[in-house]
């Protein structure tokens, strides 16, 4: 009876599972706003980011928890990189500046490979679990996020700029907040384009 019962309830909670997944979405930064998750939920969030698979359990990844003032102070300082990359428009620097501040909360993802008979691409792609991870767990707590790269991406003077060594790089930028936002659903694509069933 009890055996049943647990049963029962655990068919519940896997359908609830199956349901989250099937509408979880990305809501855009420009939707975002306070709160973000509190220091526990941080915590819980990055927790559920480190269990993704993880080929020879190398760990190749770590964390920069981007909140508050250092928000400010590095979306300054990655703003002025930017200028002496590239010409801005002054509204294009400010946009910079204020980039990381769209949200309450920026995680940047860093792919951190090592040498080791683990390819590289299988290490990478464990990055990339742990983005999505990010995302899952973020929405599983009531938050929005969203995954960006922009252009830090495979830039080494910014990766220097973040701290990152030679082999290092942000696999994403985990933008997270509250949103009021309900995005509709994307294109998803046709299964029958992406499937080959193999069969005997
Ligand atoms: C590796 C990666 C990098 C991305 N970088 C950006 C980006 O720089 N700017 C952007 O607008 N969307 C970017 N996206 C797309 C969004 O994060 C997201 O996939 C999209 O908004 C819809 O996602 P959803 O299916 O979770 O709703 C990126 C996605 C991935 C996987």
């Amino acid at each position: 009876m009890l055996k049943s019962l647990f049963l029962h309830f655990s068919l519940i909670m896997y359908s609830q599972v199956i349901e989250f997944m099937h509408n979880r979405r990305s809501v855009l930064i420009k939707h975002m706003h306070e709160p973000g998750p509190n220091k526990k939920q941080l915590q819980a969030i990055l927790t559920i980011a480190c269990r993704v698979p993880d080929h020879r359990k190398l760990e190749p990844w770590r964390f920069l928890v981007i909140q508050k003032n250092a928000r400010k102070r590095l979306g300054e300082a990655l703003a002025l990189l930017k200028t002496e990359q590239q010409y801005l428009e002054p509204e294009q620097i400010e946009a910079e500046q204020q980039s990381l501040m769209r949200a309450p909360v920026v995680i940047a993802v860093i792919a951190s490979p090592v040498e080791h008979k683990t390819p590289w691409a299988e290490q990478i792609l464990s990055a990339g679990a742990v983005c999505q991870h990010i995302n899952i767990a973020a929405a599983a707590h009531g938050f929005a996020s969203q995954w960006i790269t922009g252009w830090t991406f495979e830039n080494k003077q910014a990766e220097q700029l973040l701290g990152l060594n030679d082999k290092e790089f942000v696999a994403g930028y985990l933008y997270i907040g509250s949103s009021d936002d309900q995005p509709v659903d994307r294109k998803r694509p046709d299964l029958s384009d992406k499937v080959t069933w193999l069969t005997d």
